[in-house]
């Protein structure tokens, strides 16, 4: 009995440092508002994972890294993935070159740590639509650029519309090998 007590202490120690060592980097959850010092505001797309710099009541300071090309954000250089958009005028901190950083107050209602909530819709869209006529693809065995050449002639079979094919592309590079979660495929 007190061997149980020690384990489910230490576990629960545990699971608590795993649970601090995620805590800085969130994903947004749907697509929101980031707003910067000075009003300026900035569109954000589901997915896109922050950095939290500081942690309030109902808001929290975040910053977010891309690649700028006009007032679009990419997730690379290549610009294969939107993942904000700015107001005119936003004031945005330069790395180097066209690599960018964005801070400002995102809602926390808006960010979760677990970023598999974050697609659970589009999954089960994903399921519906592109298993009919085989397996389910593994959405991370491919890059962004060979979904985008995949999906083409899928789309078609599928027979999505305009915003559906969209809306699954989104999904399919957002969680593609070179996405917003790197993994080590
Ligand atoms: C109407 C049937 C049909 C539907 C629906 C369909 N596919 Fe396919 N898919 C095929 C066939 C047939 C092939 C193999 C021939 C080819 O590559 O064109 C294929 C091949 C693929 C491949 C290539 C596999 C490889 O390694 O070359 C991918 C990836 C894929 N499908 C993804 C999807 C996705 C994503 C969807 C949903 C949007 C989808 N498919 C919906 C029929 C379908």
């Amino acid at each position: 009995m007190k061997n149980l007590f020690k384990l489910v202490i230490l576990v629960s120690l545990l699971l608590g440092c795993f649970s601090q060592v995620n805590a800085s980097e969130q994903f947004i959850f749907q697509n929101t508002k980031l707003k910067g010092e000075d009003g300026k505001m900035v569109e954000l797309y589901l997915g896109v994972p922050v950095e939290i710099l500081k942690d309030m009541d109902k808001e929290a300071k975040v910053s977010i890294k891309g690649f700028i090309d006009g007032n679009n954000i990419y997730s690379t250089k290549e610009k294969e993935l939107l993942i904000a958009k700015m107001d005119e005028g936003f004031k945005l901190n330069k790395k180097n070159s066209n690599q960018v950083e964005l801070v400002g107050m995102v809602e926390k209602e808006y960010l979760t740590q677990n970023s598999a909530e974050v697609w659970e819709e589009h999954e089960e869209f994903f399921y519906e639509m592109c298993t009919q006529c085989h397996a389910a693809q593994v959405v991370n065995h491919h890059t962004m650029i060979e979904w985008e050449a995949l999906f083409t002639p899928m789309k078609g079979f599928a027979k999505l519309d305009e915003e559906e094919s969209a809306y699954l592309l989104r999904y399919l590079k957002s969680n593609a090998s070179d996405g917003l979660i790197k993994t080590s495929h």
